[in-house]
């Protein structure tokens, strides 16, 4: 947890560094600044984006809102957001089946969502573009509480 904070810390700190020298210094070379943000995921989310489309959207839909009887939904995923990228490709490789004891919609999770051609590098991939869209979820859920100053007036009885 705390390595977490450091990481987010380091990344500001690195920021303010990039904009500062951005005003500074005229030099064009720009070899110094690696993205080093990237430590997420392995993957490429774009590559990802384009397996996905073509095998795991008819279960789990364009969004990963998951299929009613098909595909479980992913952007709220406790099982995807606490495992790692390796964890989840030794998942996505077995898939779960409906006789599995953790299986909860006694529908298959078919292994590589059906497509044995996928190679490790493909998974990493597909993974990579999954957790964009349980970002892109949580950011257009928003806030659950609704942080909306004009809700207080309903303190009084009509
Ligand atoms: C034929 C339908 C089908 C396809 C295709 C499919 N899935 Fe699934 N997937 C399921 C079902 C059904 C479950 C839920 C199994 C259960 O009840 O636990 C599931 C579960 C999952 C889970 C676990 C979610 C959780 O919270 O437990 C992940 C992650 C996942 N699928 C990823 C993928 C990816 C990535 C692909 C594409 C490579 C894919 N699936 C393709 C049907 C499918």
């Amino acid at each position: 947890m705390d390595k977490k904070r450091l990481l987010w810390i380091a990344g500001i700190i690195i920021l303010i560094f990039a904009l500062a020298s951005c005003g500074g210094g005229g030099d064009s070379d720009t070899s110094g600044g690696d993205e080093e943000a990237t430590v997420a995921s392995k993957g490429d989310p774009d590559a990802g984006k384009v397996h996905y489309d073509s095998i795991c959207i008819a279960c789990h839909g364009p969004t990963g809102e998951g299929m009613e009887g098909l595909g479980k939904p992913f952007t709220t995923s406790e099982f995807v957001k606490n495992r790692t990228d390796d964890q989840m490709v030794e998942f996505l490789k077995v898939g779960r089946p409906s006789g599995d004891p953790l299986n909860t919609t006694g529908v298959d999770m078919p292994p590589k969502g059906g497509n044995p051609a996928l190679t490790d590098d493909d998974l990493y991939d597909i993974i990579a573009f999954v957790r964009t869209l349980q970002k892109r979820h949580r950011l257009e859920a928003g806030h659950p509480l609704r942080p909306d100053p004009a809700g207080s007036t309903r303190l009084s009885h009509g």
